[in-house]
């Protein structure tokens, strides 16, 4: 549906969530919450936790509509030495949530390691408008 390369800065997470709400409205798909909320959380680690947040550092956002009404987020990170792992919940801490949160709210998720960094994608189930019979 759409791919999005932004600076690796804490201002793209907000304008990667606006995006993701837009073109998802855009291609016909209803409750756009949590694919916007999955999308927000997975910019947010690219940019907290690789070479994506350091200078110049660049984040990729993808997005895929898939059969049996499914949303695919993508989202790329320039790499580093840390690897994507959901942390122990633990009730006083304050970070360590989005990927538990980004878990629950898909039907799976993963991540892969490409050349120069990696992708860590969702599958989100969501709900499309009847698609028009062409006149
Ligand atoms: N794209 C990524 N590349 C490398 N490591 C990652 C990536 N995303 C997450 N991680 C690692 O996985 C851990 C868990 O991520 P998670 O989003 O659950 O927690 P957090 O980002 O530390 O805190 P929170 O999301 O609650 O602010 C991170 O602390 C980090 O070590
Ligand atoms: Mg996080």
């Amino acid at each position: 549906m759409g791919i999005l390369v932004l600076p690796g800065t804490t201002r793209a997470v907000a304008v990667a969530r606006q995006w993701v709400g837009l073109v998802l409205e855009a291609d016909g798909w209803k409750s756009t919450d949590d694919a916007v909320l999955a999308a927000s959380e997975l910019t947010a680690n690219a940019v907290r936790h690789t070479y994506s947040g350091t200078s110049g550092g660049r984040v990729t956002i993808a997005l895929l509509g898939m059969a049996g009404d499914q949303v695919r987020i993508d989202v790329i990170d320039e790499g580093g030495p840390l690897v994507p792992r959901i942390m122990e919940a633990t009730s006083g801490a304050l970070s360590g949530r989005g990927l538990r949160l980004v878990a629950e709210l898909s039907t799976a998720w993963g991540s892969n390691a490409l050349a120069a960094g990696r992708c860590v994608w969702a599958l989100l189930p969501m709900n499309h408008d009847q698609v028009d019979e062409w006149q």
